[in-house]
């Protein structure tokens, strides 16, 4: 199963992905995930990422690009892959088209998590994640045994740095931009399927296994 994860900052693209992980071993490819790794780890890719992430730019297509190729590169997506955060703009597309057709490969399904632009802003700024092992809460909706923890090794949960209300307006301001010829690209291939992204993560789940037929 190859999927691709379309949606807008906090839309649940992180928190669905784990879900989709657990029950069918694919795995999950979050370009924001590699970003934020290069930076932590001051690499030149890292470097030039970090001052756009902070903006809520995006970083360019080429960037982006090359991660996934290495990535693609590094194998063991045997059990099928789900992008998450990839592709953000046409040109990303196109390019994963010709990479997916290279190495034989093909999408199974592009899922966009639809969700009305003041429902993110409450899911932004209460996110918080754990340093260590990525687990991500909510202040309210989803939060952890003991506040400011993580359940999993008792870690001080922190808050990621583009997550203010105003880097947030970037981001969506950059997404409404660019997303709808990303949605139109793959719904002329027969593969987009919109799914209400409001609700429990549960029920949002199930409504994603409807539309994988699984
Ligand atoms: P990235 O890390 O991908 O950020 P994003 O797209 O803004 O998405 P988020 O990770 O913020 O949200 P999410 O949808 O994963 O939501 P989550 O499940 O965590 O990218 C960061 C930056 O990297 C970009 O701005 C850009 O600069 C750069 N970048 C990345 N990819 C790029 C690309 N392809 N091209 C160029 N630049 C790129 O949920 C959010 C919160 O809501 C959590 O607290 C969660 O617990 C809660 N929650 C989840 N579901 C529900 C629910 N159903 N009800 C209530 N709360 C919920
Ligand atoms: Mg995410």
């Amino acid at each position: 199963m190859n999927l691709v994860f379309l949606g807008p900052a906090g839309s649940g693209k992180g928190t669905q992905a784990k879900k989709l992980e657990a029950d069918f071993g694919v795995t999950q490819i979050s370009t924001g995930d590699l970003l934020r790794e290069a930076v932590r780890l001051g690499t030149d890719l890292g470097k030039q990422a970090d001052p756009l992430m902070q903006q809520g730019k995006l970083v360019p297509d080429e960037l982006v690009v090359g991660i996934i190729e290495e990535r693609f590169q590094r194998g063991g997506l045997e059990n099928g892959f789900l992008l998450d955060g990839f592709p953000r703009t046409l040109p990303q597309a196109e390019a994963l088209d010709r990479m997916l057709e290279r190495n034989g490969m093909k999408l199974d399904k592009v899922l966009s998590l639809e969700v009305p632009e003041e429902l993110l802003y409450e899911r932004i700024t209460g996110r918080r994640s754990c340093p260590k092992c990525g687990t991500v809460y909510h202040v309210s909706a989803a939060p952890p045994k003991r506040a400011g923890f993580c359940d999993i090794d008792g870690e001080a949960l922190i808050q990621r740095s583009d997550d203010s209300p105003e880097k947030l307006k970037n981001r969506l301001e950059v997404f409404r931009k660019e997303i709808p010829q990303v949605k139109q690209h793959y719904a002329r291939q027969g593969l987009l399927a919109e799914i209400h992204g409001v609700g429990t993560p549960e029920g949002i789940y199930t409504e994603i296994r409807k539309a994988l037929g699984r």
